[in-house]
């Protein structure tokens, strides 16, 4: 039967039980109907499927761990990304899975988010192809996927209740546009909304986002579902936009849902609308779930290398100290070369079928090499590995070390507090490049660390977290089998603190998250306000060199002549920037807009063709609400870097006249003084909001058993939720801040009393959870007092 038909025959109540979950990772099933019930799971960088019931992190079934999105995405490389997603989606077919939930595309508002591993990048063209390659990919194989966390999903902490505060302008340009290209390129089958509010609207039930943008201009046509838990009232969120609320719950909203219907506070056609998508969803994935196949894990195991060979990224290398040659016997320090960091803390955890270690590379190679480990993961704080390690150091023997973050420092559920690498780690490097010159430094990370030592470094190689097979590639790389080409997707700043929000990131600004910078974020800021860093945006080394020439700017169509000049073969990701003239109003130096990477044999030149659209030359016109074209002249720049341009071309477009820069004139977005102020902020034309105190008698479903603290039943009730989350996620309190426990239990702590109900699996009953609240409120009135931190 076809999903229009099925529906006639539904009844509202059988209509609305399919809106919400069977159980965490099912969508419900109707035997009357034939409908079969599919499974919905992580993702994004691999399956992450768990037998039986519950989130189980860390006890998946076997699956090939890809390079996260912050290494893959440095790979610039559609195709790749392409033929990654295909592999995960044969192994979500064999494991009969239907949806797989990634990609995350949300921008890096800060390098200090926890989840940054898990994006692409900070900037939306690039974040939005990779999004719509993998997501090309993956669907090739019949399997959906879920496009998260849409949006503005950009930090974690207090992840579940925050609103970021964002002007329509930003959110058009900035934060949606990775969404908007993600959809319009590939048609994801679900979008995942996020657990954030937006300016103080939740992400589920966000008319503005899910209906009007997703739906009405961008055309979506799949499924909306929560982020898990990460629903608010059930039929506001459907009014909103939102088809299924996730996980599943034993009907938790069912009989509200069904009063408000009667109510009429919800319409048939809402229902009906929502309905249909998940029947939908379920007929389109219907074979997945009586599949009977199987993939290719040494084939999935090359596409990982492959992914991991063109992301990872040459920082440094004077003198050309890299390739090594192999009969080199280097020294190699770091107990990362052992036991690699290779994926992320968190929902994405995956469980490889095979780990690749960077020692066991070089044997594999037969290459010979001294090893001392210089630090141990479980222990980071203890120095005493260090002086052992850097006693064997001689000038005459290359040394590779391994250093980067250990899981302990960034983790989805909690963000960064600095960009510094554990002290152990820069102790040794330290020691290290005081006795010797020939040393290659390799760094695993999620996302960029300080680098105080970066001027005594030789050779420096960015691996991110790059996936089961990263240290093979590693290997290749070092030793010269393979030229480097990953380029940086964001920008590495000198600290932490010359990024424009960092003065009130995470900590300072929780649930009124307010974004006073705009669009200047990452090298939009950076290169506007020529602010030294340490790497641009765009930057990677190769061992070959490239020459640009002969651009030829044709309408939209932009070409231009790469050679490589060099000595061996490579490849190069050419980069393609539009620098708005117009003066029309503020504008960042310049934008990417397209870019290609051209694999070149050594002494090859090619031509490289890359299409510009008229939309590319738009910014949003919050007066007109619309994005309008500003009559003057433009930029095209092409080059190896956002600042690295090789060549330029000035073209003119007719357009509106907008004169708008004046009313900027001497504030932060002029000056790039300081930090952005609230002032600044009210010329996007949006007021900050400023988080305040709830007071006992304000609690509503929506605060946290933290918020309720503020009453001595509130306090009880957070310390025996405390002992509660422990004993329901089997967590010893000994080992509560393990990363991963500390993860699961800040969550859990940091979820709304009708989030707990959405993810209790029917144990806390709202009506229960409405008591509690009443209880923290000690049964009195709501006061007058407006709630603003709701
Ligand atoms: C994460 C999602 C994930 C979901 C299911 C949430 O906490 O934010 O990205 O897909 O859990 O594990």
């Amino acid at each position: 039967m076809k999903a229009k038909e099925i529906l006639a025959q539904m009844s509202v109540k059988e209509k609305l039980m399919l809106t919400s979950g069977k159980d965490f990772w099912h969508l419900v099933d109707f035997e009357k109907y034939g409908i079969p019930s599919i499974m919905v799971t992580d993702g994004p960088h691999g399956l992450r499927k768990k037998e039986g019931p519950g989130m189980g992190i860390g006890d998946a079934v076997p699956s090939v761990a890809f390079p996260t999105a912050s290494c893959s995405a440095c790979s610039w490389d559609r195709e790749a990304l392409g033929k990654m997603g295909k592999a995960m989606g044969e192994e979500c077919v064999a494991e009969k899975v239907s949806v797989i939930l990634g990609p995350g595309v949300n921008m890096k508002r800060s390098p200090l988010c926890g989840r940054n591993f898990e994006y692409f990048s900070e900037d939306p063209v690039l974040a939005g192809e990779m999004g719509a390659a993998l997501i090309n990919g993956v669907q090739s194989t019949g399997v959906g996927t879920s496009l998260k966390h849409y949006a503005a999903n950009n930090q974690e902490t207090f992840r579940m209740t925050g609103s970021s505060n964002v002007d329509e302008r930003t959110l058009r340009e900035y934060y949606l546009k990775p969404f908007e290209i993600a959809v319009k390129k590939s048609q994801p089958y679900t979008v995942m909304s996020a657990y954030n509010k937006i300016n103080n609207v939740p992400a589920s039930g966000n008319k503005h986002l899910l209906t009007d943008i997703l739906r009405g201009e961008w055309g979506f046509n799949g499924l909306v579902m929560t982020d898990w838990g990460g629903g608010h009232c059930h039929y506001e969120d459907l009014n909103g936009g939102l088809d299924l609320e996730m996980p599943g719950n034993k009907q938790l909203y069912l009989k509200e849902t069904l009063k408000a219907y009667k109510a009429g506070k919800i319409s048939d056609e809402v229902i009906d609308r929502a309905a249909l998508k998940v029947l939908e969803l379920l007929e389109k994935t219907a074979d997945i779930a009586s599949a009977n196949a199987t993939y290719d894990v040494a084939a999935h195991h090359q596409i990982a290398k492959d992914v991991a060979l063109g992301s990872i990224v040459l920082l440094k290398n004077e003198k050309n100290q890299l390739p090594l040659k192999a009969n080199v016997k280097p020294l190699v320090i770091g107990e990362m070369a052992e036991k690699p960091r290779y994926q992320g803390a968190g929902s994405s955890h995956l469980n490889p079928h095979k780990l690749d270690t960077f020692l066991g590379a070089l044997q594999a190679a037969g290459i010979e090499y001294d090893y001392e480990k210089g630090y141990e993961a479980a222990n980071v704080k203890d120095e005493s590995f260090i002086d052992a390690a850097v006693e064997k150091v001689n000038k005459d023997q290359p040394v590779i070390l391994f250093i980067g973050l250990t899981d302990d420092y960034e983790s989805e559920g909690s963000d960064r507090l600095t960009m510094a690498m554990p002290e152990t780690h820069i102790k040794l490097a330290e020691k290290v490049l005081e006795k010797s010159k020939n040393v290659v430094i390799v760094l695993s990370a999620g996302s960029p660390v300080e680098l105080p030592f970066e001027s005594k470094a030789t050779a420096i190689l960015d691996a991110y977290l790059s996936g089961e097979a990263g240290a093979d590639a590693l290997a290749d790389i070092i030793f010269g089998k393979v030229s480097p080409s990953g380029k940086l997707a964001e920008t590495w700043p000198l600290s932490k603190d010359d990024v424009p929000c960092s003065d009130t990131y995470a900590l300072v600004e929780r649930n009124q998250v307010n974004y006073r910078e705009g669009i200047f974020v990452g090298y939009r800021y950076f290169n506007t306000a020529n602010v030294k860093v340490q790497y641009p945006f765009g930057f990677g080394l190769s061992y070959t060199t490239f020459e640009y020439s002969n651009l030829v700017v044709d309408g939209n169509k932009v070409s231009v002549d790469v050679e490589n000049t060099g000595k061996v073969d490579g490849a190069e990701v050419v980069q393609l920037y539009i620098s708005n003239k117009t003066k029309a109003t503020i504008f960042a130096d310049a934008e990417l807009k397209n870019f290609d990477k051209v694999f070149l044999k050594a002494g090859e030149k090619k031509t490289v063709t890359m299409t510009l659209t008229d939309d590319d030359f738009k910014f949003f016109d919050v007066a007109k609400n619309e994005y309008v074209t500003a009559k003057g002249e433009y930029e095209i720049r092409v080059g190896a870097s956002s600042r690295d341009i090789k060549l330029t071309a000035k073209v003119k477009k007719d357009g509106v006249v907008v004169d708008e820069l004046a009313k900027f004139k001497g504030s932060w977005f002029d000056t790039f003084k300081g930090k952005p102020t609230d002032e600044d902020m009210k010329l996007l034309g949006i007021e900050p909001i400023h988080e305040t105190t709830i007071r006992k008698g304000d609690y509503t479903l929506e605060n946290t058993a933290m918020d309720v603290q503020g009453s001595g039943f509130g306090k009880l009730f957070y310390k025996i939720m405390l002992v509660a989350v422990r004993a329901a996620l089997g967590i010893k309190k000994e080992e509560q801040d393990l990363i991963q426990n500390k993860m699961m239990i800040d969550s859990a702590l940091n979820i709304s009393f009708r989030g707990m109900s959405a993810m209790s699996n029917g144990i806390m009953q709202l009506w229960l959870a409405s008591l509690l609240v009443k209880f923290c409120n000690g049964f009195s009135r709501p006061s007058k007092k407006k709630e603003k931190n709701k």
